[in-house]
């Protein structure tokens, strides 16, 4: 059943966070839905820019839409990860989508706001809800480069005057992560004292936190022994979601440690089967090693087992 944002991080706020997963392609949908339902977690499906534009932004709305039926369940938002105003709009109007995030994050304070009004706006109009970023992760995004050295973290004395100027539903924060497989440097790591600032100030509002991935050491040993070269890669300590959770965070991005177990999969399976070229039992093994992983990543965040307390409350 497909729900808005606004309605999981109500059930959520203050309790667990819900995962938001990035998705490019059927063999990821698959391993979501299974390894929520499995996990009994509602979820997000977050879908960036470059998913929609990697096939055609219609093929992962027919993904999603057979999948709902497939795994009836399943509870779950569909979301835009990273959206400018084009496509912010382009996916209020498609009539598909229950959230958007409007990422003006790089613009000047007052710019964001007007930005992020507009869109939100569009988006209240048509039912749906709107993430805006105030602040800047470390790291890369789509067209934006920030380095880590210079990244801003959100500033809780901005943070309210913000979402009541822009009146958006959801602030995503930047408290020291950053995207993809190389996060932090030195000893760095969440600064729980600006969450718990921001939350003072804004408090019941729902916050994210984007480039949450963790990724696993295993993981990435297990990779570079398969003739990967990710020396160096580390991410978020994720025994601390739940602490984030407890300080409003209620939306986690996960999208690098999924590629690295797509990674990790195919390199292993092509390395120890060099005469094979059959695309579907590598498929197979994916989808039930992020299933796997789905599920793990939900207990983490506290989201498992949630999801019959969710049916009653959704209906
Ligand atoms: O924050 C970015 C997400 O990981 C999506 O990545 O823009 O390469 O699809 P992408
Ligand atoms: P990671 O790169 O840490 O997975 O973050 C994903 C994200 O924030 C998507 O918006
Ligand atoms: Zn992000």
């Amino acid at each position: 059943m497909i729900v808005t944002t606004k309605k999981l991080f109500e059930a959520a706020y203050g309790k667990y966070a819900i995962g938001a997963y990035n998705i490019n392609n059927l063999e990821q949908a698959m391993g979501l839905f299974r390894g929520s339902v499995d996990s009994k977690a509602p979820f997000i499906i977050q879908i960036s820019k470059g998913a929609r534009s990697y096939t055609h932004k219609k093929m992962l709305e027919g993904l999603i839409i057979s999948a709902n039926e497939v795994f009836p369940d399943a509870i779950f938002a569909v979301h835009l990860d990273h959206g400018d105003e084009e496509s912010c709009y382009d996916c209020i109007n498609s009539g598909f989508y229950s959230s958007v995030m409007i990422d003006a994050s790089h613009e000047s304070f007052d710019k964001n706001i007007e930005i992020t009004r507009r869109v939100v706006d569009a988006a209240h109009a048509k039912g749906l809800v709107v993430e805006a970023e105030l602040g800047q992760l470390g790291g890369v995004e789509e067209h934006v480069a920030v380095d880590e050295a210079n990244a801003k973290l959100t500033d809780p004395r901005q943070a309210r005057e913000f979402v009541e100027r822009s009146g958006c539903d959801s602030l995503a924060v930047a408290i020291g992560t950053s995207h993809g497989a190389f996060k932090f440097s030195g000893t760095q790591g969440l600064h729980f004292d600006v969450l718990s600032e921001i939350q003072k100030v804004l408090p019941g509002f729902p916050l994210v936190m984007h480039g949450s991935s963790s990724v696993p050491q295993d993981e990435v040993a297990r990779i570079n022994a398969a003739g990967g070269n990710l020396l160096g890669a580390k991410g978020v300590d994720d025994t601390q979601f739940k602490m984030a959770a407890t300080l409003g965070v209620t939306k986690i991005n996960i999208d690098t440690d999924g590629r690295l177990v797509w990674t990790r999969v195919h390199r292993e399976y092509f390395r120890d089967n060099p005469e094979n070229f059959d695309l579907r039992p590598v498929g197979k093994i994916f989808m039930a090693e992020y299933a796997k992983f789905i599920a793990s990543k939900n207990e983490k965040l506290g989201s498992a087992g949630h999801l019959d307390e969710l049916h009653k409350l959704v209906g």
